[in-house]
């Protein structure tokens, strides 16, 4: 049977801690983590930190990070009114929380609504689709490869780490917007 570990005598819990202040915290390589590591980043919410890009006639898509070690990508997709991102096929993970409206998807049985989360895996293709007149937005963080098909099954597309790089670029040199290194992890 699994048991819970238990602080120091006398020490405090994880969820107990929480002084106001910056601790110093002992480091057993100190030197080598100060030179090599990646600070955090942050993306406010103007156009010039990332403008939301077209993405077809009734979306848009605001991204948010690109790990190009990962094929991983973070970005906030916004339907504006009700209609249909194409079947598509993930080859990673995808995990996304509704933000705005809702959504769903052909394939399965649930709706997606303001602060619900949902995980999506790597092997069949599905359909997003958004039956509200507002429309949607969610956040999505994912990984790998989407697979785009046409309504006849066909393959169209493939939407990767490269792929949105390429979709928030374009718009940026177009409309006189930086590039927002904040982006890329
Ligand atoms: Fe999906």
């Amino acid at each position: 049977m699994a048991t819970q570990e238990k602080p120091a005598l006398g020490a405090k819990t994880a969820a107990e801690a929480g002084e106001y202040k910056i601790v110093d915290v002992p480091e057993a390589h100190k030197e080598v983590i100060d030179r090599y590591v990646r600070p955090g980043t942050f993306v406010g919410l103007s156009d010039m930190d990332s403008p939301w890009v077209p993405f077809g006639d009734n979306a848009a898509i605001r991204h948010l990070a690109f790990d190009v070690r990962n094929n991983s990508y973070c970005n906030i997709l916004w339907i504006k009114s009700a209609g249909v991102i194409g079947t598509h096929k993930h080859r990673g993970m995808v995990w996304a929380i509704g933000l705005e409206g809702s959504f769903r998807y052909l394939e399965y049985d649930w709706v997606c609504h303001p602060g619900e989360f949902i995980t999506e895996f790597p092997g069949h293709a599905h359909t997003l689709v958004t039956d509200d007149p507002d429309g949607m937005k969610a956040l999505f963080w994912m990984q790998g490869a989407n697979e785009f098909y046409d309504e006849e099954g066909n393959f169209l597309q493939t939407l990767d780490v490269w792929w949105f790089i390429e979709h928030y670029e374009t718009y940026c040199r177009a409309n006189n917007l930086p590039i927002n290194p904040q982006l890329y992890l």
